[in-house]
């Protein structure tokens, strides 16, 4: 299985919050910004620098600023829209494009329904957006919907994964790097992943 956890004590303390029944739509928003920004701080932690001359208040002097392709951060409407505004703040030059999957109640399979990326999305290092992992098929939809219309460079960032849904992406599209903040057991009769932490879209929009 390749993933990458990312088991900053902050993001688990965090998680930990966010699975709680009892914790409110309110609070499930503000900590899923909260862990999507500390999230979005780890995977950006290898991107490529290069020197700049800039002139302080006191001399001139050789500093560092990002190089390389710009980034595209993508959401899995509905429940990725919730993780947006954490990584926009750490990365405020990153487009947004947003796909829309949902998962038939029955099949379990995605439905897609909404695709609008950046024009350059070729260009950019794009991060699929969604908090759960679970059969893997959204994220497959998203991943293949994504290369469709160019996107070459892509990573997938979720709050909780199944080991059921991390392996359908590896299989489909072993170039995408997943990162997440927990693996979970499995998935239930219902693809509910356990012990998860319920529907995100739901908790997060207060639907249910
Ligand atoms: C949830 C979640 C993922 C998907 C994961 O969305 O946000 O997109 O399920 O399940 P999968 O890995 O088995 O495909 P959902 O279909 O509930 O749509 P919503 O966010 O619009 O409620
Ligand atoms: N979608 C969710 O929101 N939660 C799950 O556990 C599985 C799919």
């Amino acid at each position: 299985m390749q993933v990458r956890i990312i088991d900053h004590p902050l993001i688990q303390h965090k998680l930990s919050l966010i699975r709680d029944v009892k914790t409110g739509p309110k609070e499930f928003r503000e900590l899923l910004e909260e862990i999507a920004m500390l999230m979005a701080y780890e995977i950006t932690r290898n991107l490529p620098l290069e020197d700049m001359e800039i002139e302080t208040p006191v001399a001139k002097c050789c500093c560092q600023v990002l190089a390389g392709k710009k980034m595209g951060v993508v959401p899995i409407l509905r429940a990725g829209l919730g993780m947006v505004s954490g990584v926009v703040r750490l990365i405020p030059a990153a487009k947004v494009g947003h796909i829309g999957v949902y998962r038939d109640p029955e099949t379990l399979k995605p439905v897609e329904y909404y695709c609008k990326l950046p024009t350059d999305v070729a260009e950019r290092e794009i991060v699929i957006i969604d908090p759960m992992l679970a059969t893997g098929g959204s994220s497959v939809a998203a991943i293949d919907m994504i290369k469709r219309k160019g996107g070459r460079s892509i990573k997938l960032m979720c709050l909780v994964a199944a080991p059921e849904g991390v392996l359908l992406v590896n299989e489909r599209h072993p170039d995408v790097e997943i990162y997440t903040a927990a693996v979970d057991e499995r998935l239930n009769d219902h693809g509910y992943i356990v012990p998860g932490l319920g529907d995100a879209g739901d908790r997060i929009f207060g639907t249910k």
